[in-house]
């Protein structure tokens, strides 16, 4: 299936949606601290969608018939665990950095699919550093988004960002097209060469989810729960998740809200 182009009509709803995706890891934000278990933020981010009106999209989400349905209403991966993550009643505890991921859908049937790393505690300088690197390479391909560039500069921004400050892209996952449903066309590398793959055009929708590694590159799946991916060292993992359009002249990024982190000073220094 060729990759489908969002028009100005679509636009109001694509927009709501990422802003209430935001919204929803703006609500758990202030409960991410020792002594939570995932399981209570995946209930809490399941009340503010409640209250918002929408749904989770990843509830009994199935990529395919050999996935079980999936149990949660979020993803929650913390620490070695790549993506994926199942909510669980283990408390954080202090040092452990986490991801949720948040996939929403509205009434209108539009997705919006976002995430963040969250520090609980006071962390190791470690992992402070590998959540913040991996946040500046999801903006340094975010930065190459335009038309007439390809979806391979993009993975090359990211791959030469995180390989030169000493980390490891995950190969095995990548962004992808959005929009009425949640995984559409093209695939999103996070690795690359400049000028191959895709063309990109105004009005295309899609995520950049870098998943980057402290040790090695290679993951693979945690026991048997059919879910839950971790990295094959148990190297610290980080994710960071934005879904955006493609503008006749750049990008917007859609997954905005209050409590989105301030833009990288690289990036402020472009749009200035
Ligand atoms: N939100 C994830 C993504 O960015 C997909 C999660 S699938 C789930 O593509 F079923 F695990 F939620
Ligand atoms: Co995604
Ligand atoms: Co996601």
């Amino acid at each position: 299936m060729p990759i489908d182009i969002k028009t100005e009509a679509d636009l109001p709803g694509l927009r709501e949606a990422c802003r209430l995706a935001s919204e929803v890891l703006d609500y758990i934000t202030p409960h991410v601290k020792p002594g939570v278990s995932t399981k209570e933020i995946d209930r809490l981010a399941a009340e503010c969608m409640a209250r918002q009106g929408t749904r989770s999209a990843s509830l009994g989400y199935q990529p395919s018939p050999d996935y079980p349905p999936y149990p949660g209403s979020v993803c929650t991966s913390p620490n070695n665990v790549v993506c994926h993550g199942i909510p669980s009643d283990k408390p954080l505890k202090k040092g452990d950095i986490l991801n949720v991921d948040v996939t929403i859908i509205t009434k209108d049937g539009w997705y919006g699919d976002n995430s963040r790393m969250f520090e609980v505690g006071e962390v190791s300088i470690a992992a402070k550093r590998l959540c913040r690197l991996t946040f500046e390479a999801m903006w340094m391909g975010i930065l190459e988004v335009k038309p007439g560039a390809t979806l391979g500069d993009v993975g090359h921004a990211i791959q030469k960002f995180a390989e030169g400050n000493g980390l490891s892209v995950v190969r095995e996952f990548c962004g992808h097209g959005i929009g009425r449903r949640f995984h559409e066309e093209p695939q999103v590398l996070h690795y690359g060469r400049p000028g191959t793959m895709e063309v990109l055009e105004p009005g295309m929708v899609f995520t950049i989810e870098p998943m980057l590694n402290l040790g090695r590159k290679e993951i693979k799946e945690h026991g048997r729960d059919g879910w839950t991916i971790v990295t094959k060292d148990h190297s610290l993992t980080a994710q960071w998740e934005h879904q955006l359009i493609v503008t006749p002249t750049g990008y917007e990024v859609l997954t905005l809200s209050a409590g989105s982190p301030p833009l990288p000073d690289f990036v402020k220094a472009t749009k200035t």
